[in-house]
């Protein structure tokens, strides 16, 4: 069974055969077609999602299939004690294939081995987000052919950002060299570190403008406050990074991709949009080809 839990358990050739899969789906995307119908995908959100859920819904949708949803735990049998354990359990007699997002580290990786029909991680508290890596790798290909040799730098929460965390190891993979900047207290896990060091070139900083003349790829992310244990740790380092117009006309390249997984809060100035290197709205519209690719690659082969 083809589970998405880790982009960990994807090699390159899985990954290669998404993006494939992906590029034959922009022309479904506008078309629509039935090559899901009869299927049945539950979306079970134990937190908050605009993009993930509903581009997951839309995707299945657009390949002609059916969608049920469960969103926040107050809806869920969860708020009268059930497990996850359980809910995975009953829910599989519903539906072919589940998008689990959870607030606690290693949710999918238990859903799937008490389910009988594949499960998606759509984010396990600041662990993985391994369909985001898909879309965010299908763009960076999509907007300059490549990967490998790329300049990629990953700002700002590098600490709780699951989006990192997951990007990271497949841009290794990939052979991309990655700059990881980020105040010092929002800096990469150690073991997450450790794993693209052996894999690839690494540069860490925490001034933006020190590597931006020299980046290919910006991919920015969001001070996630509510991935914070400690309200006063958030205090310290909120506001403490924004990309502004100005930085970006006086130092980047203008082939710079700036990409970002969304919601943006104060991180990127919304003037900073009508640049032609902000690319993240048309990142969004990547992930319902990615994950119409994922679906038909899962329910199809
Ligand atoms: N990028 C992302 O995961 O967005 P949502 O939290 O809105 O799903």
């Amino acid at each position: 069974m083809f589970h998405v839990i880790s982009i960990r358990d994807f090699s390159r050739d899985d990954i290669e055969r998404v993006l494939e899969r992906a590029r034959e789906m922009e022309e479904v995307y506008e078309t629509g077609d039935d090559r899901l119908e009869g299927k049945i995908l539950c979306t079970l959100f134990f937190a908050p999602s605009t993009r993930t859920r509903l581009s997951f819904e839309s995707a299945m949708l657009r390949l002609g299939g059916d969608v049920i949803s469960m969103v926040g735990k107050e809806a869920a049998s969860t708020a009268k004690g059930e497990n996850l354990a359980d809910t995975v359990r009953t829910v599989q007699h519903y539906c072919d294939v589940i998008v689990l997002r959870h607030p606690k580290e290693g949710a999918a990786r238990l859903a799937a081995e008490y389910s009988s029909v594949p499960v998606i991680n759509a984010g396990d508290g600041a662990n993985q987000h391994p369909t985001q890596t898909l879309l965010d790798l299908y763009t960076i290909v999509k907007e300059k052919g490549r990967i490998e040799g790329l300049r990629v730098g990953v700002l700002g929460d590098l600490k709780y950002a699951r989006t990192v965390h997951s990007l990271v190891q497949a841009l290794a993979e990939f052979g991309a060299r990655i700059y990881l900047i980020s105040p010092p207290e929002l800096r990469i896990p150690e073991h997450v570190r450790v794993d693209i060091e052996g894999k690839a070139e690494v540069t860490e900083t925490e001034d933006v403008t020190e590597v931006l003349p020299e980046l290919d790829v910006l991919y920015v992310t969001r001070i996630q406050r509510e991935m914070f244990p400690d309200p006063e740790e958030f205090e310290k380092v909120k506001g403490s990074y924004k990309i502004t117009r100005r930085m970006i006309e006086e130092y980047a390249d203008d082939d710079l991709v700036i990409l970002h997984p969304l919601p943006r809060v104060d991180e990127i100035e919304p003037d900073v949009d009508e640049l032609p290197q902000a690319r993240y709205f048309d990142q969004v519209r990547n992930g319902v080809v990615v994950r119409m690719a994922l679906l038909d690659l899962i329910l199809n082969g």
